[in-house]
């Protein structure tokens, strides 16, 4: 056990990293899984950050577009909130050294993404906004001597005393052998949401909601956790995570063709490719269920400039074998979002005592059922300051030596066949066409692994979060933003809000499902 004075932040990506910088001179211990840079989905996001920053946009339109795509469970405080201060966030990340797009004018370049009633987006070469943005906050971490990373770290349990956080375990990331405690005065979870735990994802392969089972573990409240997004278009090249192609190509003009040349989203919904994400992914999982291979056509609208505008794709491209001046590119539905996660209010605090959280971890209520493209990188920057902001106020300013830890050599990695039927379970169960049916499936499933490898933390913080996404699915009985069930395909607006709940609930409901089995 090591005790200090640093806050712990869980988690190297955009959120940590911003509320590192943030927290100082107050000392940091940032938790690591990769080295700093790796391994974060921030890195991985292709469009940007939205952001009213042109003179005919506002916030108050931000925010109208936020709310509608939430389909009906959006907190419009929320929405206000985040969206009033999006401008502030882009010139401060400016004046860090991000080399966001300019035009002639030196105006920030705009894409336009899905369900967006402006373009609205602030990109960096194309798109290449993730990985930017986080060189330029690494250089500045990198600058600050207040911050400790540890690299090669997970955590992998929260220790607590009633409902008050007062440390978090950690082990060595590769082949976890055993585990210390960390003691501090605070922590901040920013360690992405629950992508990996589908079979196809767009999320990097450590990302499988191991942060929120962890908080999920330990009490905390969680919400909205049936909730996940699936993005339309990430290349169909069997590579695992599935790369994306931004939306921001649809945004440019490209199409969504099937193998027979129908440009099948007209007959979908009046917005065509720019429709609401939800109905555009529905659109193409059915494509694809069908036999007609979906795929996106940049050849009109982009030409040759998709290779320079997009370098992100023309490289996934190349490695595919895939010429996109001449052909179109397969594309299917991957996991790509977390809407729910644990309950944050607005200054990131969780409902237990010491414990913030900020990015895909939370659920803040500014997404609702279906978040608005490019809305997370901006949430996570929001709240990683609110954060920081709340800490510093409950947190006394105090000196801390960097923090020795070494982990015993040896150890497993969570066992992969287990991970590999977890995954899949949700892809086919609790994926973008769910049912009663097969959500007690993958109930089932998740408890059966779950039993066979109790003593692995790691693996228990994903079947946590596995069981929190199947229980909160099959207790709302009706379909909403990313939310479909087969069984009940309409909209109820009696549930027309969000969902709270404690694991306890959901492990509750997971076992009247076995008994009822019996
Ligand atoms: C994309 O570029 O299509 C993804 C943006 C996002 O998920 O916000």
């Amino acid at each position: 056990m090591i005790r200090t004075e640093r806050i712990v932040i869980v988690g190297a990506g955009l959120g940590a990293l911003y509320a590192a910088l943030e927290l100082a001179p107050r000392p940091v211990l940032m938790i690591s899984p990769e080295a700093l840079g790796d391994g974060a989905s921030s890195a991985w996001a292709q469009g940007g950050v939205a952001a009213a920053m042109a003179a005919s946009d506002s916030p108050e339109a931000h925010a109208a577009d936020t709310v509608s795509a939430g389909a009906g469970t959006v907190d419009a405080d929320v929405a206000a909130m985040v969206t009033r201060v999006a401008r502030d966030h882009i010139l401060d990340l400016t004046s860090l050294g991000t080399p966001f797009d300019r035009d002639a004018e030196g105006g920030y370049v705009m894409s336009r993404e899905a369900a967006h009633s402006a373009a609205r987006v602030v990109r960096v070469q194309g798109d290449q906004a993730g990985r930017q943005i986080l060189e330029t906050l690494i250089a500045a971490l990198r600058a600050t001597p207040s911050a400790q990373v540890i690299e090669g770290a997970l955590a992998t349990r929260l220790e607590t005393d009633g409902d008050r956080v007062t440390g978090v375990w950690i082990a060595s990331s590769r082949a976890p052998s055993g585990e210390v405690l960390i003691e501090a005065p605070a922590v901040l979870l920013a360690g992405g949401g629950s992508g990996g735990l589908y079979a196809h994802t767009t999320n990097p392969p450590r990302i499988r909601g191991q942060v929120i089972g962890m908080a999920a573990r330990a009490g905390a409240q969680m919400a909205d956790p049936e909730f996940v997004q699936f993005h339309p278009t990430s290349f169909d090249i069997g590579e695992d995570p599935a790369p994306l192609a931004t939306e921001a190509l649809r945004g440019e003009g490209a199409t969504l063709i099937n193998r027979h040349g129908t440009r099948f989203m007209l007959d979908v919904h009046p917005d065509a490719e720019l429709a609401p994400r939800d109905i555009v992914a529905r659109a193409i999982f059915a494509e694809t269920q069908a036999g007609n291979r979906p795929m996106l056509d940049t050849r009109a609208a982009l030409g040759a400039e998709v290779l320079t505008q997009f370098p992100s794709v023309a490289e996934t491209c190349a490695r595919a074998g895939i010429d996109p001046v001449n052909a179109p590119i397969p594309v299917a539905v991957a996991a790509h979002y977390h809407m729910g996660g644990i309950a944050a209010d607005q200054a990131g605090r969780s409902s237990l005592r010491n414990l913030w959280v900020c990015g895909e971890a939370s659920s803040t209520g500014l997404h609702g059922a279906n978040r608005l493209a490019s809305n997370g990188l901006l949430e996570a920057l929001v709240y990683a300051r609110n954060a920081a902001a709340d800490i510093a106020t409950t947190v006394p300013l105090a000196e801390a030596a960097p923090v020795p830890v070494a982990f015993p050599e040896g150890g497993q990695d969570p066992d992969p066949e287990a991970v590999a039927e977890l995954r899949r379970t949700m892809t086919d169960h609790v994926g973008v066409r769910r049912t009663a049916e097969g959500l007690e499936t993958a109930l089932r499933t998740i408890a059966r692994l779950e039993a066979a490898h109790a003593d692995d933390p790691s693996f228990l913080n994903m079947t946590a979060t596995a069981t929190l996404i199947a229980a909160a699915a099959l207790a709302r009985e009706e379909s909403r933003g990313g939310h479909w069930r087969d069984d009940f395909p309409d909209p109820n607006p009696a549930m027309a809000h969000r969902t709270l709940l404690h694991l306890s609930e959901a492990l509750a409901l997971r076992m009247s499902v076995l008994n009822e089995a019996q």
